[in-house]
């Protein structure tokens, strides 16, 4: 039997919270003979604690065989102890007629303090991976924080984007979702992420010869993609919460597997034309368990992706420029 690892979950009787606690118990994100002890974090307040002890309640009722212990608390002192990794969900959702970034006050100071308590009290191997919204500048303010955890530990999640690129590919040529490859989402999770679909293919063609329509790919692909979150919103009265869980037992699903080739929002490195020190998503493929390197060989050097990733760049820089008084 493995050794358990820590996982801490920020937001955890929320919605999101709702649907990914049972898929880590169940070993979906750490693997079958990987068994786990949830911390979970809730904010101080009663109606929430009172809810997350119903959802421990529901867990123990499970009888999961790999989870070997449950602490609640809305300390993050208590909550963060010696976690290997640290699920940072717990944020404001924005409502209709907002953009995510209109949550940067109130969603990116809760990161500020999270950053500095991983820090110090999170276990040496520690992991990040941001959800709350803006998840990209919420994790730079969060790594900013960090002086013993490098930079790269800090990813934030841009896989609901992938995951819904490479479904709406698949919709359009007609195909099982298992025949698209190699769609990737680059720069921040918001309207003005780009999914990639130059390097997209379908069946081993690229997707937008088997696709054949030029002016899809380049305007209703993108928008839709860019704005599913939005659209979601309108329709359920909710944000995407079962859909954003799942994404984020891929994102760290593939950053636990060697060899995996997946979008993650992380440091820039200056490629692509982002600015360094934006957290930007990028392809990356994962080198040992935790760690990755960017990929940087995909040409985009095209009029159509230089513009998409100069917007989405000003973007990210433009919220970097928002909350420098707040991370100094
Ligand atoms: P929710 O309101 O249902 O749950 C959020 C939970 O976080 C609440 O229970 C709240 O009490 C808790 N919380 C608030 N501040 C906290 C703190 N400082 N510490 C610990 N817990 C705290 O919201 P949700 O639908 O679960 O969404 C959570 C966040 O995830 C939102 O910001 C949402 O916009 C974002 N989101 C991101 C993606 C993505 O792809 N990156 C997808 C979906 C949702
Ligand atoms: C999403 O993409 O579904 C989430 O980021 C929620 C939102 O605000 O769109």
């Amino acid at each position: 039997m493995k050794t358990p690892i820590r996982v801490a979950v920020t937001g955890a009787a929320g919605q999101i919270g709702y649907a990914l606690l049972f898929r880590i118990a169940s070993g979906a994100m750490f693997g079958p003979d990987q068994p786990v002890i949830l911390q979970l974090i809730e904010a101080p307040v009663e109606k929430a604690l009172k809810a997350l002890e119903g959802v421990a309640m529901e867990l123990d009722d499970c009888a999961f065989p790999l989870l070997k212990g449950i602490v609640q608390t809305s300390d993050p002192a208590v909550g963060f102890k010696d976690a290997n990794w640290c699920l940072l969900v717990g944020a404001k959702p924005r409502g209709p007629g907002m953009e995510r970034a209109d949550l940067l006050k109130d969603n990116g100071k809760i990161f500020i303090g999270q950053g500095q308590i991983i820090d110090a009290v999170a276990a040496a191997d520690a992991r990040v991976a941001v959800v709350g919204n803006p998840a990209n500048t919420n994790c730079m303010i969060a790594a900013s924080q960090a002086k013993r955890l490098p930079p790269e530990r800090f990813t934030a999640m841009v896989r609901l984007d992938q995951n819904r690129a490479q479904s709406q590919l698949a919709q359009k040529a007609g195909v099982d979702l298992t025949a698209v490859k190699d769609i990737f989402i680059y720069g921040n999770h918001s309207p003005t992420m780009f999914p990639a679909f130059a390097h997209a293919n379908i069946n081993g063609q690229p997707a937008a010869k088997v696709i054949n329509d030029d002016a899809w790919l380049q305007g209703p692909f993108c928008e839709t993609v860019g704005k599913r979150g939005a659209a979601i919103i309108a329709a359920r009265g909710a944000s995407s919460a079962a859909s954003a869980a799942n994404a984020l037992v891929d994102h760290v699903r593939s950053l636990v597997t060697p060899g995996a080739v997946h979008s993650v929002a992380v440091k820039s490195n200056g490629h692509y034309g982002f600015d360094a020190n934006v957290w930007a998503g990028m392809p990356v493929r994962t080198t040992t368990p935790g760690s990755y390197e960017i990929l940087t060989h995909y040409d985009l050097s095209d009029a159509f992706s230089q513009q998409k990733l100069a917007a989405t760049n000003k973007e990210l820089v433009e919220e970097r420029a928002f909350v420098a008084d707040m991370i100094k």
